[in-house]
């Protein structure tokens, strides 16, 4: 597609350099670039008083297609000596969008905000575009298995409005509040802990204070920054439905953020779980894997029956290009001791306490090992990657 506009000014020292730097005044806005360093400017040719850029988008559907390129047709016609602009616009290869993703993680990494949070922890979010499917259940569970591993796992309740964790976790608060940081309620699990912060827990005057604010990045925020989370080798972040502020505000704060996308076997949560992994991508975090809840309900007798469906995780995983990390079966003691504060992971026997175990085994061992700091050199590539930001694709 190409558009052509014209002004009147006549000055003669356009370069392709001053292009580029008018340019960069065109911020993409989802990825907060612009678009030269965003790789966005595919080329800049100056031919006397007229100039031709060509820009590449993420995909052909971008709904920003028109504004980027009206941006950067405007800004070029603004330099002296410019009479004419031709803009056109084309599509990204696998290659460039890659290194587009690259960039704008850095620049994510770049506005982080300063946690409590150890470097070497790898933070699990746990998020679906849908609600209802399971997300603070495999969270709790899965937490709960990595911890008898003998892990440190914080949980962090991001479900502010809706928090569920401390019911199924039967945990109370309020926070104690040490050297003005909070401390997490902590619970041994095993030869692990768990170490858990939630809105449950504050009331009182922290509470009032979020609940003025009513924005849930700044609680978000408070969890991050003000929670002396201690020595971690996990953060699950239990997810609110929907794909909208927290996810963005995580993603923002906290980087290296992986999803775990949690779906039904039925295809309409799919969807919905497909638009979350969109979102998270855009958003820059890493899609770890995918985890089909509610899959099948297994009888006394052994047989499964497909209440809802089935191939639902499988298919998504299969778009989003991530393993599906397990299935884990309709199964009531699931509902009945997430009720009564004692998850099934912790130890029960039934087929979706193995299953969460299991899938907690896969990420432990394959899909999320942690990082041992035994060694110096381990520590200084831990400060190294607070410095320049985690490596930006592994497998
Ligand atoms: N595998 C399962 N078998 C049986 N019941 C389950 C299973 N997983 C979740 N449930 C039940 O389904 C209901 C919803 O689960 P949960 O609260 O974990 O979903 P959620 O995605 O976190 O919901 P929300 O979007 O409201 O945060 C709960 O009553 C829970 O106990
Ligand atoms: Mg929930």
């Amino acid at each position: 597609m190409t558009q052509h506009a014209t002004t009147g000014a006549s000055a003669p020292s356009t370069t392709r350099e001053s292009v580029l730097t008018a340019l960069r005044d065109v911020v993409d806005p989802e990825l907060h670039d612009n678009v030269v360093d965003l790789g966005i400017v595919r080329s800049v040719e100056v031919a006397g008083s007229e100039v031709r850029v060509a820009v590449a988008l993420t995909v052909a559907s971008c709904p920003l297609r028109a504004q980027i390129r009206d941006d950067v047709e405007r800004r070029v016609l603004a330099l002296a000596g410019v009479e004419r602009v031709a803009v056109s616009v084309g599509v990204m290869g696998a290659d460039e969008r890659a290194a587009l993703m690259d960039r704008a993680r850095h620049r994510a990494q770049d506005r982080a905000v300063d946690t409590g949070i150890p470097s070497s922890a790898r933070v699990l979010a746990v998020g679906s575009g849908k609600g209802g499917v399971g997300k603070s259940s495999v969270s709790v569970n899965l937490s709960v298995a990595l911890a008898a591993r003998g892990h440190l796992v914080g949980v962090l309740d991001a479900d502010i409005w809706g928090f569920s964790v401390p019911r199924m976790l039967g945990l109370s608060g309020p926070l104690d509040v040490v050297g003005g940081k909070m401390r997490p309620v902590a619970l041994p699990v095993g030869s692990g802990e768990l170490r858990v912060v939630s809105m449950g827990f504050l009331s009182g005057e922290d509470g009032a204070i979020l609940w003025r604010g009513l924005v849930l990045a700044r609680a978000l925020q408070h969890f991050l920054e003000d929670v002396a989370w201690g020595e971690l080798d996990y953060l699950v972040v239990d997810m609110p439905p929907g794909t909208g502020d927290v996810q963005m505000a995580l993603a923002r704060m906290l980087p290296r953020a992986e999803l775990l996308v949690v779906t039904t076997p039925a295809s309409g949560a799919e969807k919905v779980a497909g638009r979350a992994a969109d979102m998270a991508r855009r958003g820059h975090l890493r899609v770890a894997g995918v985890v089909e809840n509610m899959s099948g309900f297994v009888c006394d007798h052994g047989a499964r029956y497909a209440l809802f469906g089935s191939g639902g995780g499988e298919r998504l995983a299969e778009a989003v290009g991530v393993p599906l990390l397990g299935t884990v079966p309709l199964d009531p003691t699931v509902a009945a001791r997430g009720d009564t504060g004692s998850p099934v992971a912790l130890d029960g026997s039934g087929p979706a306490a193995s299953a969460f175990r299991a899938i907690a085994e896969r990420i432990a061992v394959e899909v999320a090992p942690v990082v041992q700091l035994a060694g110096c050199s381990a520590r200084m590539l831990a400060r190294v990657e607070d410095a320049v930001g985690p490596a930006p694709t592994r497998g």
